[in-house]
């Protein structure tokens, strides 16, 4: 026999291929072969309705139509024109989309805005009174605590928050005794509290020591 005579093609498999799956499918229970036109055609998207929210940021309301599943991040950002805020890694681990709501800290890209209604929402575009510069904003300038600046608006609206844990007497992984209330700011107090908020370009001294200052004044 000539070896031509039994060689496989890519022709032949292809063909046999698909023989084979007409066959099998034909002998599968209807829903199956559903399935299996289903998956030919491409996932199903189901559209999700937008609702509308309103929102009161930097003492303002905002009121807009959103899917229910946009972040509270993207309903600044991409919704409200509010960009002061940044998307760094979108999963929690870089701080820089951090704002206040009712003046606690919290990572925006890990919150429904929709959990927000109602909620007293602070944006680094909401912490300066007019001209004047808030404490930790005006600290960062003097203290040269920015490079790019990216990481900025969120260790700046951190340290906002962080400074007001620290009055209130919350302790820290660092604190001796975290029964002991309102613990003295050592530099090592601050880098543990600010510790969810990334510099990539290590400005990280700077940072400190403007946080240092500002706590003196707020
Ligand atoms: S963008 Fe939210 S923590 Fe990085
Ligand atoms: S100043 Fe560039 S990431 Fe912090």
């Amino acid at each position: 026999m000539a070896e031509t005579d039994y060689r496989i093609t890519r022709r032949a498999v292809l063909e046999g291929g698909a023989a084979t799956c007409l066959f099998l499918a034909s002998g599968l229970p209807v829903g199956a072969q559903d399935a299996g036109a289903t998956m030919a055609a491409g996932p199903v998207t189901t559209p999700i309705a937008r609702i509308p929210m309103t929102f009161r940021i930097n003492a303002t309301e905002h009121a807009v139509k959103l899917d229910p599943r946009t972040t509270l991040l993207d309903a600044l950002r991409n919704h409200l024109g509010l960009t002061g805020s940044k998307k760094g890694c979108d999963h929690g681990q870089c701080g820089a989309c951090t704002v206040l709501v009712n003046g606690r800290r919290i990572n925006s890209c890990l919150s429904l805005a929709v959990q927000h209604e109602g909620d007293e929402i602070t944006t680094i575009e909401g912490l300066a009174d007019g001209d004047q510069l808030h404490p930790v904003q005006a600290a960062f300038v003097a203290r040269d605590g920015f490079q790019c600046g990216y990481c900025t608006p969120g260790q700046i609206c951190s340290a906002v928050g962080m400074l007001e844990e620290v009055r209130a007497g919350w302790p820290s992984h660092a604190s001796a005794d975290v029964a002991a209330g309102a613990a003295a700011l050592r530099d090592e107090e601050i880098r543990e509290r600010m510790s969810g908020n990334i510099c990539r370009c290590a400005a990280y001294p700077n940072i400190v020591a403007a946080i240092r200052d500002a706590s003196e004044e707020v």
